[in-house]
């Protein structure tokens, strides 16, 4: 699936596929120096991890196991609680396993947060981090993530995994969508689109401001 196949939903490429791909190599080359003593275990959360889990794992020299989890946010509405559901557990015990959580985006940082707690309490030798995307709102949670491929503004994002309503998962960069996808003549609130199942966990309310811009892997106007 390309560019052409989605038309006139497509607003914008903020990443190409072959900048998705060199930054996964990056990331791959990094883990491999940094584990190189270890037994390493890829944890992938689901279901939008599934393309990064993937190309990272193939992007590596070492061997890893990988598992995977699902999670749900409950939500009041709007607004997450930061309470999470477990849909898929674990097949692997983790404890006295080195864990690496693949994550495709960590935006407030309530789930990955909720997430790292609970495989910490199983006892995990170490326990770090690896998101593809990191919006500004995940600086004010206390998530450390180890990782990170791109820091990005904060506006609802597709491709590469990451969907709208359960769909563009299979784009091979990562983009924007046209207002009309959501229904209307405004794009969603920064963050995803409000009330809408499948747009994150249960369309979190997410604050509106744009990124702060980080050094290295801030996607600039110029790479969009
Ligand atoms: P957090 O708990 O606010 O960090 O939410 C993280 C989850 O929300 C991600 O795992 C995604 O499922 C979803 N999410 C957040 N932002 C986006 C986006 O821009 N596009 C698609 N899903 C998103
Ligand atoms: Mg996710």
């Amino acid at each position: 699936m390309d560019a052409s196949d989605v038309g006139a939903d497509l607003k914008e490429v903020l990443i190409p596929a072959s900048r998705l791909q060199e930054r996964v190599a990056e990331l791959a080359a990094e883990i491999d120096a940094d584990y190189a003593e270890c037994d390493l275990l890829l944890v992938g959360v689901l279901k939008g991890a599934v393309m990064i889990m993937a190309d990272l794992a193939r992007a590596m020299r070492l061997p890893v196991e990988m598992d995977w989890m699902a999670v749900s946010s409950y939500g009041s509405g709007t607004k997450s609680s930061g309470v999470v559901r477990i849909l898929k557990d674990l097949d692997a015990d983790i404890s006295g396993r080195h864990v690496l959580i693949v994550e495709d985006i960590v935006d407030s940082g309530l789930t990955l947060s909720w997430l790292v707690g609970n495989l910490r309490s199983r006892q995990p030798a170490s326990l770090r981090l690896c998101v593809l995307l990191r919006k500004p709102g995940a600086a004010r949670m206390d998530v450390d993530v180890a990782y990170t491929g791109f820091d990005i503004a904060n506006e609802f994002v597709v491709g590469y995994g990451l969907d709208y309503a359960e769909r563009y998962r299979n784009l091979p960069f990562i983009g924007t969508l046209a207002p009309h996808v959501y229904g209307g003549d405004q794009a969603p609130a920064p963050g995803g689109p409000p009330d809408q199942a499948g747009a994150g966990p249960e369309g979190l309310e997410r604050p509106g401001e744009r990124a702060g811009e980080h050094p290295g892997n801030t996607i600039s106007d110029g790479e969009r």
